[in-house]
């Protein structure tokens, strides 16, 4: 039995923070975010009084109309955040009873921007087993709760999206979810995390007054490892199953910097056309990233398709995905 990608649908926010925008709130440019980046415009969840589970649950809403599924019908959903409404309950829960999934149980994920590699790691192993025949996945960020528009060297990194997507089980063990390698590294704690409100820094005025609450990167840091262990984890894979350049379709990393990218691709021997990038209109949504740039190249897709997922992300985490489209 294997794992398939059955419906993918997608929640953009309508509200787009252009480079020009953003020039005018720090000491930034166009000139300077596209040739360090590569990100032109982000979406923004500005509304008081929405989360991420508004978003999710829109995407979900989507999902089940085009697929034709009965909210009845999911036995499990997951979603992937490190933006989640609040640290308890689920923002998962929140969506599933938004959306009327009354027979479903599920939980958060919070891996960095590998939340949609390790999440999807988890509910395949769901699926491989017999045990649920429909799950789904929800990948949503609301970056910009977060996200510090005084500082230049993050502001202009992040947006929000969210993507629900249907995981069913197939018999056709060449389509699907085929292998996965995964890796942490607690290193990664010291260049890249968000200081306070949790356990160990509970929100107090110092906390606020001293913007501990945002997202703090060391991005040369992060840059380093990020472009190496892509790199190393997207080869690997490509070398366990014997892959040439030829034989992959497409290459759909996480999109937090188009240098990043890039480089894996040489390092894979890819032609640019096999590189899907969309880092430009969207920025970099965290874990969401991957099925966002799913759902925006999906018409791209044949039935058998080998594509591989990369990504990397706080933790550090880092890996890799091997997938056969089924649709
Ligand atoms: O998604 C999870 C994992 N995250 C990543 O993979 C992100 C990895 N890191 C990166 O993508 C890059 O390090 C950044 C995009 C975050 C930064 O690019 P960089 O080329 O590493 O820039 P830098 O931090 O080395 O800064 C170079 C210069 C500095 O000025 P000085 O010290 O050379 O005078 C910065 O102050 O650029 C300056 N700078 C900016 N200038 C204009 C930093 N941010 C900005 C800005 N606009 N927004």
């Amino acid at each position: 039995m294997k794992a398939i990608i059955t419906g993918i649908e997608a929640f953009l926010p309508d509200y787009i923070l252009t480079n020009e925008e953003l020039s005018t709130m720090v000491d930034t440019s166009d000139e300077w975010i596209m040739s360090r980046v590569g990100i032109k415009e982000r979406r923004i969840l500005k509304e008081d009084g929405l989360g991420t589970s508004y978003m999710g649950e829109q995407a979900v809403r989507k999902l089940l109309a085009a697929t034709n599924t009965k909210p009845e019908e999911i036995e499990l959903l997951i979603c992937a955040t490190v933006s989640p409404d609040m640290l308890f309950p689920a923002t998962a829960n929140i969506i599933s009873d938004k959306c009327g999934i009354l027979n479903a149980w599920g939980y958060d994920m919070n891996a960095g921007c590998c939340g949609f590699i390790f999440s999807f790691e988890t509910v395949r192993r769901f699926i491989e087993t017999g045990k649920y025949k429909k799950a789904i996945l929800v990948c949503g960020e609301r970056m910009s709760g977060m996200t510090n528009y005084e500082d230049r060297t993050t502001c202009p990194l992040f947006g929000d999206a969210a993507v629900a997507m249907l995981i069913e089980p197939t018999e056709d063990e060449n389509l699907g979810f085929q292998d996965s390698i995964m890796h942490v590294d607690g290193i990664g704690r010291h260049y890249l995390y968000q200081t306070a409100g949790g356990s160990l820094y509970p929100p107090t005025e110092e906390t606020v007054k001293n913007r501990l609450h945002f997202i703090h990167q060391d991005g040369q840091h992060v840059f380093k490892y990020a472009v190496s262990r892509m790199a190393d984890v997207s080869v690997e894979m490509m070398e366990r199953h014997n892959l040439s350049a030829d034989d992959i379709a497409y290459l759909i990393p996480h999109q937090a910097n188009l240098r990043i990218i890039d480089a894996t691709g040489r390092r894979m021997g890819l032609t640019p056309d096999k590189i899907l990038i969309d880092i430009e209109k969207f920025g970099n949504t965290a874990g969401t990233s991957i099925p966002l740039a799913l759902w925006d190249f999906k018409n791209k897709f044949k039935k058998g398709d080998t594509l591989i997922f990369s990504a990397f992300g706080a933790g550090f985490t880092w890996g890799s995905i091997l997938y056969r489209w089924a649709y």
